[in-house]
């Protein structure tokens, strides 16, 4: 079609002009164009489940089209589903809300968006611990907020201090997140680390909790998911739960996620939806009943796969040369450090400066999609996903091994 004739300073708003695009996403057309040009690429950076949707979640929202519920539903979400969300935080979470205390979104991230559009003013702060999961910063930055990052360290297994939290509260903070288990490092937070945390908190009445769960379902070794919202009860009325349909039911494609918390707010988010997107999908609010409602088989044996895949993984990435694995306690990603790495040269000639380096080298040379930890606040590291099959894990890090080993 023509193109106007005009610069993209004149059309485009100085609010789109703060933000950059989802590395992730950036990351996925990456690796489709480099499949469709013929590449044979192993993609670790996936950040969504491949295990299909679960059969009776398919069949609800069949039932569901045939039944014609195929229109607008309200903007919270329909009575039922906000229902069979509070009866799900309950027996899971062990936190009572009423449906009245729900909105259900086009996905986490969409409720996280909306949240921080109703609450932040220019100069209001967000405290984001690095690394932290890529678009947090952004969505703060888009809705005028400050982002106010606290950078986390491998020797803290990459966690939140009750210290550095103290430090990083000013007057203008309104949010604190928190995501546990977190993208990209897979750290969970104990129930001891999270009330420590709560007694900075309990002196700042001020601040708000974005309680980030998505990642409920996948804790490793041993480890426990406690929401923080149970953990520090003094912030249930001043927090937002966020979890949802996609990475728990393999659902990422539904569109499906919510947020809990008190009435002002999540009536403030349901407001703005009703504005922006109207309400999330009729079918997959009725398929994420099922989801909640249904038998919880599906999450807890995709945390049993993704616990094996993800011991695999880290066991053979320990034989690449240069990188520092940690098994992974949750989520679906190990977060290996790269620093051995750097400075070293490559067949080709180049040397290794960076963390996005070493990405572009494993992308080019050994044809495995790898995402740098610079993106995600903290390098040089590398965020690999687990979330695929054994058989590309074993065949991804053994190219990894053979790039590291063909470094000088
Ligand atoms: C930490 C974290 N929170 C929230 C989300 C949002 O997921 P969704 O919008 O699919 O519910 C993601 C997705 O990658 C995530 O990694």
């Amino acid at each position: 079609m023509d193109e106007p004739n005009m610069s993209n300073v004149e059309l485009l708003s100085e609010r789109i002009n703060r933000i950059k695009p989802s590395p992730s996403m950036a990351a996925k057309a990456l690796v489709d164009k480099l499949r469709a040009d013929g590449r044979d690429i192993i993609d670790f950076t996936i950040g969504e489940p491949d295990l299909p949707t679960p059969q009776h979640i398919v069949d609800a929202a069949v039932v569901a089209l045939r039944a014609g519920d195929t229109r607008y539903t309200a903007s919270s979400g329909t009575p039922a589903l906000r229902k069979a969300i509070a009866t799900k935080l309950a027996r899971d979470n062990g936190l009572t809300y009423t449906a009245e205390n729900i909105v259900v979104g086009s996905g986490g991230k969409h409720v996280i968006f909306h949240a921080f559009a109703v609450t932040l003013n220019p100069g209001d702060e967000v405290i984001i611990h690095a690394p932290y999961w890529v678009s947090y910063p952004d969505m703060v930055v888009v809705n005028d907020g400050t982002p106010v990052i606290v950078a986390g360290d491998e020797a803290s297994g990459f966690k939140l201090s009750p210290e550095e939290l103290e430090a990083a509260i000013t007057p203008r903070t309104k949010w604190l997140i928190l995501n546990t288990p977190n993208n990209p490092t897979g750290a969970v937070y104990t129930e001891d680390e999270l009330i420590a945390l709560g007694k900075v908190l309990e002196r700042h009445p001020h601040v708000w909790v974005m309680s980030d769960e998505i990642y409920e379902h996948f804790v490793y070794g041993g480890a426990q998911h406690i929401s923080p919202v149970l953990a520090i009860p003094a912030i249930k009325e001043r927090s937002l739960l966020i979890n949802g349909a996609s990475k728990g039911y393999s659902m990422t494609g539904w569109r499906l996620g919510y947020g809990a918390g008190p009435t002002v707010l999540v009536n403030a988010i349901s407001k703005l939806i009703s504005q922006t997107t109207t309400c999330p999908s009729s079918i997959s609010q009725a398929a994420a009943i099922a989801a909640f409602l249904g038998s919880q088989d599906a999450p807890r044996n995709a945390g049993r796969v993704f616990e094996q895949r993800g011991k695999l993984m880290a066991d053979l990435l320990k034989d690449a040369r240069g990188v520092s694995v940690r098994p992974p306690t949750g989520a679906f990603y190990v977060y290996p450090s790269v620093a051995g790495l750097i400075g070293k040269t490559t067949p080709a000639g180049h040397i290794l400066k960076s963390d996005l380096d070493v990405v572009n080298y494993f992308t080019e040379s050994a044809g495995v999609a790898t995402l740098d930890g610079s993106a995600y606040g903290v390098g040089p590291y590398l965020r690999f996903s687990f979330a695929t099959a054994e058989l590309a894990i074993r065949d991804g890090c053994s190219r990894i091994v053979e790039a590291c080993l063909a470094l000088k």
